[in-house]
């Protein structure tokens, strides 16, 4: 099969940090398709070799074990080529379908990674220069709109020219390996299955915590913020795929089905809840690793007067039959104490004690996301203190840990987030891709708490970065009597 993969956004910050260290992995493991081309486009005036060069040198700045060697390099180079277009201009888009015509591939993707406000034009026109054939598939990177009426705007623009099994809609979160084994956890295996509902599970956590600030992207982060940026389309894809059905087989609209159904259960907004249910915060200067950093108003790009969230944490519920009741908390916020992805399923205690005393928390999965990726399965045991113990009343039980550390079993050559998704979309899998409505439905939850902060004067509440955000973050999930799993 061959293929061509355009690269709208070819000499971005996405191309250079996320898809061509991806594409070259796929190269390298022999898992990309014999017969590709990888077609940059930008606006600057490079020849094929000019790009090369240019990406041969971006090369430097990824980890050494991903880095090619010269000789690999050559080999991934013959690959790339780049056309030059500015994408709001019509007549340009002739280069590219000269470059297409040049060998009619099997498949050809066009991946949107460029600014949303693009993603409009980008599709129209390659409508009008006939380019939307059921050989293509377009491929589109997150923000997909700045609400809900944008989003729909751009879905309505997209679905005009492609049908829906076209559009590959990214959500990175998707490809993790990590979330792979989420549903590999709960429909490969039956052991958890009984035990995951209301009945048995008292709350559920899902953690994204990140020590990177907002790095060269204050401009961007300013009109964007944590809601946004990370609940909107991750947090809320990992409670899909913590609360979902089993799905009644694995094709990719049986899965969706399932997530969407989660997204229309959340618990409506009221607005008691948008008060005391989401925290939104903002960091201070701090410090990150033992450095001191500045606080985010005072990034380059940042107001210093902003009133972006660079945290938020909410409360919610899924009011099916499966989970009524069962609070979930999303926490996910930058400059925080440590680049930390997670979900915890706390289960419910014993309904009645026995043993003396247990010190420590138990009756615990975690799902650790990164950077560790694997299972812990926290439980009670009798350690060895209770030797002489007699009776039961008597013993004390401690804490012990079954631990699956993925990365120590499967290797280190497990495939990336980007790697998986490229390769998916050349496949034309789309199990691991977001639906439109599934998307119409996040931003239709998200979009009250939008609203309630636009009037909502205070801003958001400070806290130093280095810390796991402001305290009312722990005040609101102690008011159910739980606490976040660092601090119990
Ligand atoms: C992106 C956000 O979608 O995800 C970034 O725009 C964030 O702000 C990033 O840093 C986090 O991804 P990961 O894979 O590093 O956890």
């Amino acid at each position: 099969m061959s293929f061509d993969l355009v690269l709208f956004g070819g000499t971005g910050d996405l191309a250079w940090r996320k898809l061509m260290p991806a594409l070259f992995q796929a190269f390298r493991h022999g898992t990309l398709p014999q017969h590709g081309r990888i077609i940059g486009v930008g606006r600057d005036d490079l020849s094929d070799d000019q790009y090369r060069a240019q990406i041969r040198a971006r090369f430097d700045d990824v980890e050494l074990a991903k880095r090619p060697s010269a000789e690999e390099f050559s080999r991934f180079a013959a690959l790339l080529e780049f056309v030059r277009m500015d994408l709001s201009r019509p007549d340009d888009y002739a280069r590219l379908t000269a470059a297409l015509a040049q060998r009619h591939a099997d498949t050809v993707v066009m991946y949107v990674a460029t600014a949303p406000s693009l993603f409009t034009t980008v599709c129209e026109q390659l409508a009008v220069a006939g380019l939307n054939t059921p050989q293509t598939r377009v491929v589109l990177e997150k923000p997909l709109g700045h609400d809900l009426a944008s989003n729909r705007a751009i879905n309505e623009a997209v679905l005009k020219v492609f049908g829906e099994k076209q559009v590959f809609r990214i959500d990175h979160y998707l490809g993790k390996p990590a979330v792979q084994n989420l549903f590999a956890l709960r429909f490969g295996n039956a052991l958890f299955e009984p035990l995951w509902r209301r009945e048995h599970i008292a709350n559920i956590q899902i953690t994204i915590a990140e020590e990177l600030g907002v790095e060269k992207r204050g401009a961007f982060y300013e009109t964007t913020g944590a809601l946004r940026d990370m609940v909107q389309n991750h947090a809320l894809q990992l409670l899909c795929a913590i609360g979902m059905e089993p799905p009644i087989n694995s094709h990719a609209d049986a899965i969706r089905d399932e997530k969407l159904k989660v997204l229309r259960s959340l618990k409506p907004w009221t607005p008691e809840a948008l008060t005391q249910d989401v925290i939104r915060g903002q960091y201070s200067a701090g410090t990150i690793g033992g450095s001191p950093v500045a606080a985010y108003r005072e990034e380059a790009g940042v107001s210093p007067q902003s009133h972006t969230e660079t945290f938020v944490a909410l409360r919610t519920e899924i009011s099916n039959w499966r989970w009524a009741g069962v609070p979930f908390y999303i926490r996910t916020g930058k400059r925080l104490a440590g680049r930390d992805a997670r979900i915890v399923v706390n289960f419910r205690p014993t309904p009645h004690a026995i043993f003396n005393s247990q010190i420590g928390v138990a009756n615990r999965l975690v799902i650790n996301l990164q950077p560790k990726d694997g299972l812990e399965l926290h439980l009670l045991a009798q350690g060895q203190n209770n030797r002489q113990s007699t009776s039961a009343s008597a013993q004390t039980l401690l804490p012990v840990q079954l631990d699956l550390d993925f990365d120590k079993r499967f290797g280190t050559e497990r495939v990336g987030a980007y790697e998986r998704l490229l390769l998916d979309v050349i496949d034309g899998r789309l199990n691991l891709f977001v639906r439109s409505d599934e998307q119409i439905e996040a931003w239709r939850w998200v979009e009250p708490i939008l609203e309630h902060w636009k009037n909502d004067m205070q801003g958001p509440r400070l806290y130093a970065a280095g810390t796991w955000g402001p305290s009312a973050s722990s005040a609101m999930i102690a008011r159910d009597g739980y606490c976040w799993a660092e601090e119990c």
